[in-house]
Formats: C-alpha cells, sequence, structure tokens
C-alpha cells in the first residue's frame, strides 16, 4: 500500500488516521506531521506504529499521498516547507475549508491536487465529503483520494465551483441539526417531560431517522408521509412548523451559508 503524509494531526487529522487504520492501512505506511509536542505523544501513543514527525518536510519524504489537514491560514506555508522533498507526481489531497485548487497548486506547483470539504460527523465515519479534481488530477488520482476518504465516510465528486455549496450544505450541516436537536430537547422540556428523558428520546429519534433515510431509497416525503395519519398529530405538528416558514428558513440558511463560503474564500 502506497506511503501516505498526513500534514496535522488536529481534530480532521485524528480522524482519517483512525479512519484509515481501519480500512486496513498498515501504520507504517503512513506518517503523521504535527507540531505540537504533547499532541505528537499523544498520537503516538494512540496510533502505535505510525510515524509522528514535527515537520511536514520529512513526513512528505516518500509519500505517495499527502493529506493536508492543517488550518486553512497555514496551508500555503506548510506547503512551501514541504516542496522541496515532495516527488513530482505525489498526489495532494487539500481538506483546508476555503483553500482553492489554485492556492494549493502554486505552493505545489505541477503537482496534481484535490481538493475536498469533508464534515466533523468523520470523527465517527459518518462524513460527507464532496472531492474537486484540480488542473493535474485525473481519474485515478480522484479514484485515490476517494479511497482515503472514504475511510471516514460517503464521497461525491463535484466541480470546484460547487464546493462553497457544499460547505453550505454539508460541512455546515451537522450545525443545523444539532441545532434542531437542542429545539426539540427544549420542546420536550416545555411539554412537560425530564429533561434527560428528552434528551434521550430526541438522540435517538434523530439516529433512527437518518438510518432509516440512509438503509432505504425512499425519498424523506415518503417517509415522513408514513407517519402522517389524516388528522393526527404529526399533522397537526408539520401543520405548525410549516406556518412558522421552517422550510423556507431551511433554504435560507443553506444560501446564505453558500454565500459567506464565497465570500471568505474572496478575502
Ligand atoms: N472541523 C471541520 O468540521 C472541518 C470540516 C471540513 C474541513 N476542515 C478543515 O480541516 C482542517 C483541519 O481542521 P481541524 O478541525 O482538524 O483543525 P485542528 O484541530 O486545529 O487541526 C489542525 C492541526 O494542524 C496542526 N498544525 C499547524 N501547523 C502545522 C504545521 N506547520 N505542520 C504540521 N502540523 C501543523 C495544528 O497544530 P496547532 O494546534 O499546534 O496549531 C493542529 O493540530 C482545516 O483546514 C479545516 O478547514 C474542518
Amino acid at each position: 500500500m502506497s506511503a501516505l503524509a498526513l500534514l496535522g494531526g488536529g481534530k480532521m487529522g485524528e480522524a482519517l488516521l483512525g479512519g484509515l487504520l481501519d480500512a486496513g492501512y498498515e501504520p507504517d505506511t503512513i506518517a503523521v506531521a504535527e507540531v505540537d509536542g504533547d499532541r505528537r505523544r499523544e498520537l503516538e501513543e494512540r496510533f502505535k506504529g505510525v510515524r509522528v514527525v514535527p515537520s511536514a518536510a520529512w513526513a512528505v519524504a516518500d509519500a505517495d499521498v499527502v493529506v493536508v489537514a492543517v488550518k486553512p491560514q497555514v496551508v500555503t506555508s506548510v506547503l512551501e516547507q514541504a516542496a522541496a522533498s515532495l516527488a513530482a507526481d505525489t498526489l495532494i489531497i487539500s481538506i483546508a475549508a476555503g483553500v482553492t485548487i489554485a492556492t494549493v497548486e502554486a505552493a505545489a506547483p505541477g503537482r496534481p491536487v484535490v481538493r475536498a470539504m469533508p464534515n466533523t460527523p468523520a470523527l465517527v465515519r459518518r462524513a460527507a465529503t464532496a472531492i474537486a479534481a484540480g488542473r493535474h488530477a485525473d481519474a485515478s488520482h480522484l479514484e485515490t483520494a476517494e479511497r482515503v476518504l472514504g475511510a471516514v465516510g460517503v464521497v461525491v465528486q463535484v466541480p470546484e465551483a460547487h464546493l462553497d455549496a457544499v460547505t453550505g450544505l454539508s460541512g455546515s450541516g451537522p450545525a443545523y441539526v444539532f441545532l434542531l436537536a437542542e429545539a426539540l430537547i427544549e420542546a420536550g422540556v416545555l411539554a412537560g417531560l425530564p429533561r434527560s428523558t428528552a434528551d434521550t428520546l430526541v438522540r435517538q429519534t434523530l439516529l433512527g431517522s437518518a438510518e432509516l433515510l440512509a438503509a432505504g431509497d425512499d425519498p424523506p416525503e415518503t417517509l415522513r408521509a408514513a407517519v402522517t395519519s389524516p388528522g393526527g398529530t404529526t399533522a397537526a405538528g408539520l401543520h405548525a412548523l410549516e406556518q412558522r416558514g421552517v422550510r423556507a428558513a431551511v433554504l435560507d440558511a443553506v444560501r446564505a451559508a453558500t454565500e459567506r463560503s464565497r465570500e471568505l474564500g474572496d478575502e
């Protein structure tokens, strides 16, 4: 299996590392660059056999694939430090939010680049990730990126121009769902349930509903209709939601987040 370097051993880096090892990558084929010494020791302890080093340049030597998982502000400088040690055909996969393919290509000239937008459910191997190919990336590079990011969830291919919309939808999406979870728990309390009971019921309702959605090909409206009997309780609840414009609010939320992603990319 090819050698992989992971630049940045933070939250997302660790999630990817765990996913890759579970997916069968051998620990001694992976190198992680992490600047923080305490964090390096933590990663070494948790992921036995993986080489954890302080410098990006050390990590990328011999790597066929480099995953860039540092904060967006340092992507260029980290890649520039590593550039001299990169092989000419090393695939660079960047997960840095808002950092364009052109920026990564400028810091690692001539290398195939794939830009990815994962989301935090990567921490539990349930990420929704979109990937886009750079100028020098071909189908085999996209396939490699799908395999690497597929270790923490589902991967779809999009043109780079769609990544702002992906950021507004699935990148920010978990926060929308957590807000709904908070509101549902409060609603349970308002209706007289103990908070811990409401909390348990809401977590399981969201999980069960997501699993029902994922399990089949039924569109969400079919699943919704199946729990909405004529004149029943769910119909009354849905009426209140529609009256408050919840559907339009969701459309506005994703549109606002998409526009914000575009603005941040322009800055
Ligand atoms: N979290 C998300 O939902 C999400 C979603 C999509 C994309 N992303 C992207 O994923 C990337 C990582 O996010 P994260 O949440 O994992 O952030 P994070 O926890 O802050 O991880 C970044 C890690 O990189 C380390 N680092 C910084 N400079 C370095 C260098 N020169 N060499 C090696 N390591 C270096 C940082 O160390 P220090 O802490 O010491 O600086 C930190 O441990 C970001 O670019 C983010 O935009 C995140």
